[in-house]
């Protein structure tokens, strides 16, 4: 008899479950109403927000009135200033994890300090944070990088880390500032949230045979687990919605775990849970957890499930 594993901590954080809500609680109380950017990484609901009139803008320009949510990644002190400026509501969507690292940075660089970010300068929460300091920051991406950046010689340095970031990673590169000889005082901000998902998904996909990781191809954080999976478990597929999925793919005795990025709506999640197990008449078991519990806890976790209930009804495996 196979199996379906569904880790705990697979789909929406906090962080990103609390955007979401401010953003549906906005709708029909205020308008126009606007996001800075896509306000997840997941397109069943940017789309679903954009028929109940959330428009998503990549600047202010034109803007002379209305409300503006900013997404759980956060941005930059520019940007608040700007949309005040303007005489825009801010509905402020920064997940409070990534607020705490705005407020380090915009201490740390008023207290004279020079500031190094470990994380993905291309990433929008990386450039947000940036956007505390001035832009000032030196950021580094990879140990490689910690080796070879100029960092301008200064009497003390900050250190902070892109939520998302590996622990491991963090460690290596600041034993290579360390070993560079850089005073510094190290702040610990990777998100708990994501170590959690991490490392839950080391375990699973460890323990079967095929894994199907849910999420957002543009989720860095979905890229992240599909790294992981794809070390430990040679048959991980990446899926968006059901639609990609490829039940021919699995047999009736595999043991199969499933993950999902960040951004992943329940009712997403449990489209494929519960297609995968129509289509091997299985049990489903939750890691760690009591059987059967995982579909109604997934359920009640969920707000985009009630907004979103339609796509659900209506996709069809062929
Ligand atoms: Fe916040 Fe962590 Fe999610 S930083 S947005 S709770 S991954």
């Amino acid at each position: 008899m196979s199996q379906i594993k569904v880790a705990e901590s697979a789909g929406f954080c906090f962080g990103v479950k609390r955007a979401i809500e401010m953003a549906y609680d906005a709708i029909g109380k205020e308008s126009p109403l606007y996001s800075y950017g896509q306000l997840i990484h997941n397109k069943t609901v940017t789309d679903d927000l954009a028929s109940k009139g959330v428009q998503i803008v990549d600047s202010l320009e034109g803007l002379t009135e209305g409300t503006l949510i900013i997404r759980s990644h956060g941005v930059g002190k520019a940007l608040y200033d700007q949309a005040t400026e303007k005489g825009l509501k801010i509905l402020d969507g920064t997940c409070p994890f990534v607020k705490k690292i705005h407020n380090i940075v915009h201490e740390q660089k008023e207290m004279g300090r020079g500031i190094i970010i470990v994380g993905d300068g291309s990433h929008p929460e990386v450039q947000g944070i940036n956007g505390w300091c001035e832009n000032s920051a030196a950021i580094l991406e990879s140990p490689e990088a910690a080796q070879t950046a100029q960092i301008p010689p200064m009497e003390r340095y900050a250190v902070v880390v892109q939520t998302t970031f590996r622990q491991s990673k963090y460690d290596q590169i600041l034993d290579i500032l360390k070993e560079r000889g850089i005073s510094m005082e190290v702040f610990q901000t990777i998100c708990s949230a994501t170590e959690k998902r991490q490392n839950e998904t080391v375990e699973l996909s460890q323990s079967v045979d095929k894994m199907i990781v849910i999420g957002g191809r543009n989720s860095s954080n979905t890229q992240k687990l599909v790294e992981i999976c794809a070390k430990n478990c040679r048959n991980t597929v990446h899926i968006e919605t059901i639609c990609d999925l490829v039940l021919n793919n699995f047999k009736k005795d595999d043991k199969i775990g499933i993950t999902a990025g960040a951004s992943t709506p329940p009712a997403i999640i449990k489209e494929v849970v519960v297609t995968m197990s129509e289509a091997l008449e299985n049990a489903v078991q939750n890691l760690g957890g009591s059987e059967e519990a995982t579909f109604e806890q997934l359920l009640e976790q969920s707000l985009v499930t009630l907004h979103t209930g339609d796509v659900v009804k209506g996709t069809v495996i062929q």
